[in-house]
This record gives structure tokens, sequence and C-alpha cells, in this order.
């Protein structure tokens, strides 16, 4: 399907997940707007040789060596959109594509996905699933894959154990508080932390020459990353949502879930997923075990870095202190549900540490 033509499919696409992809260029690097929004970033950072190394290093990786947003992918996200979604159409597509037929079909299997008939073929899950759950599943898969490549295998488990909560929490979040786009809010949470893998692949290139090692916790601190990097997870992520054309209402939340607030185009889906990452980063700390070949900083970096990090918030909600102690409540009790089918669910899915 040529660009234009899928242009002018999305363009009488519903609000809905489909939606979150808006395709109008086969390559944004070549996009002026983008080339544009990466030197504002480039400006802001405060100069320092490591740092600024690190910064220039994540904005060409994040502009050249990330991979493109499949197109297949797009097409069947068109395809099972909207009152017309033909979903015999889409297991057609599906089937022409033999790593994805297998990827779904190993992720319809996971319960995490929570199917309770053995699924075996596409045809089979198409009709199981529906037109927006096998969406979700479709670009799950292909995220999970994209996203999958960048990481060291020792981190896969713990940040997709992360992602999946959020996906899961945020959906469940939304349903209980009367957001209509509950797959959506999936797809939001999956994705929220996406702009840590070109860190982590800067992570994975320094790891033989000895350079300074990032403090412990610095993944999903946006401070302490901005010291490190010169760039949060926050800021990279939306670079990337920019450079897949994503609408600017999933970007927004990629670039404010940790200041939900400040986010304009969707408030109600970054206050969902800002407050699912809030619940996430108090509820269950995450530490750097699984990252353990990563030398600790001396003790003189360790203290500035962790002093500036201290005195900001690592994440914030911005729901009001009776409704948040209600939700907080609600969101424990379904972590506790979800945590054993998260790590069961993941053992199929991402590669295990070595
Ligand atoms: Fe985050
Ligand atoms: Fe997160």
């Amino acid at each position: 399907m040529s660009n234009v033509t899928f242009t002018a499919t999305l363009a009488v696409l519903p609000s809905g997940v489909a939606n979150v992809i808006h395709t109008y260029a086969d390559n944004i690097i070549e996009n002026s707007t983008f080339n544009m929004s990466l030197q504002h970033v480039e400006s802001q950072v405060a100069p320092h040789n490591e740092q600024s190394r690190r910064q220039t290093r994540l904005l060409e990786i994040v502009g050249k060596a990330l991979p493109p947003f499949p197109h297949t992918v797009l097409e069947l996200t068109a395809i099972l959109s909207g009152p017309s979604a033909d979903v015999k159409k889409a297991a057609k597509l599906i089937r022409t594509d033999a790593t994805l037929s297998a990827q779904l079909l190993r992720m319809c299997s996971s319960p995490l996905f929570g199917l309770r008939s053995r699924v075996v073929s596409i045809s089979q899950a198409a009709t199981l699933l529906g037109a927006d759950r096998l969406r979700t599943l479709v670009l799950t898969t292909s995220m999970v894959d994209l996203a999958g490549n960048g990481l060291p295998p020792g981190e896969s488990t713990r940040f997709w154990r992360h992602s999946f909560l959020a996906a899961l929490l945020s959906e469940h979040l939304g349903k209980r508080t009367g957001y209509s786009e509950s797959e959506q809010a999936y797809i939001a949470g999956l994705l929220h932390d996406i702009g840590q893998v070109p860190q982590w692949m800067i992570l994975s290139e320094e790891k033989a020459n000895k350079t300074s090692p990032p403090p412990e916790n610095w993944f999903d601190n946006p401070s302490v990353e901005r010291d490190y990097f010169g760039l949060d997870h926050c800021q990279l992520g939306g670079q990337m949502a920019t450079s897949w054309n994503f609408m600017p209402s999933f970007i927004d939340v990629l670039v404010n879930h940790h200041n939900s607030e400040r986010a304009e185009h969707d408030p109600y889906l970054a206050r969902i997923v800002g407050g699912v990452e809030h619940f996430l980063l108090t509820m269950a700390p995450d530490n750097a075990e699984e990252g353990a070949a990563i030398e600790p900083l001396n003790e003189a970096q360790t203290a500035e870095i962790n002093a500036r990090a201290s005195s900001e918030q690592r994440s914030s909600h911005s729901y009001s202190d009776s409704d948040w102690q209600d939700i907080h409540h609600d969101l424990e009790i379904e972590y506790e549900r979800l945590l054993p089918i998260v790590a069961g669910g993941l053992t199929s899915l991402v590669s295990q540490p070595a």
C-alpha cells in the first residue's frame, strides 16, 4: 500500500487504537519537523563531555538506527479499525507474514491474554479475539519485537514485566474510571517506557569501554537519566513515537507520563498511565540486579547525582488525594492478581537472562 493510499485510509478512521498511528511518510528521518525537534532537544542539554557524547549517540540511534514501524502492522491496524473492521481480511494478511503469524500464535497461548481455548491457527485467533483485541495483540507483538532487539538479554524480563503490568493496570484503571478507549490505555501503558531502549543500547555499547556506568536505579528516573545520558526516556520516547508517526495524544503520554498534569492532547489518558507509573514506582521499586554486569559509579559521582535526583519527584499523578487513595487500593488488589499472571506469561515471550 502506498503512503498516499494509506494516509487516506487512516483519515477516515474513527478514534481508537489504530488512530495511535498516523502515517504520512515512509521515513521520518527525512522529515524536517522531526529534525527540528531533535535540534531543539539537543540545544536544551547542558554541555558535559561524557553526557554530551551519550546525548549525541542517543540522537543518532533514535534518528537512524531504530527500525521503521512495520508496514504490515500499520495496514492491519487500518483493516481492524472502525465499523468496517474485517477480521477475516486481517487473518489473511497475517498469514502472509510467517514471523508475525508465529509470534501472534505464541502470544495467544500466553496467560497475558487470558484465552481459555488453545489457539492453533490465525483464523481461530481472529475469530476468538475480535477486531479490537486482535489489533492490540498485533501492536503488542510488533512492539515486543521492535524494542526487544535493543534490550540486553538480562534486562528484557524486568522491562517487559514492568511494561505489561503498566499495560494491564492502565487498561483496568481506564475501565474503572470510565475511559472509553481501554485498548488505547493498554497500548499506552505497554509503551510508556519505550524511550529506555536506546539508553540500554548505549550501555551495551559502553560496557566494554570501562566508561563510568550510571548509578543504580537510573531507569525510569528522568532526572538521573538527564544527568547521565543528557536525555531522559520521556524525551526519547517522544522522539521515537514521533519517528513512528504516532498520534499527538499518544506522544503526549510518552513525554509526560512522569508529569501527567503537563499533557495537553489527551490529559485523561496521560493521567491514567501517569497514575499507574506512579503506583508501580512506589509499589515495586526496581533494582539493578538484572543489570549487575554494570559497575557502580564512584562515591562522589553517585552522591552528586543522587542528591540532585532526590530533590525532584521521580513521578507524579494528577488525581485528588481522596480519589488517589481509592485508586491506589484498587490498583494494589489488581497488581497482586496480575503479578503471577505476568510472570508466567513472560517466560514464553521474552528472552531470559543467560
Ligand atoms: Fe517512565
Ligand atoms: Fe515506567
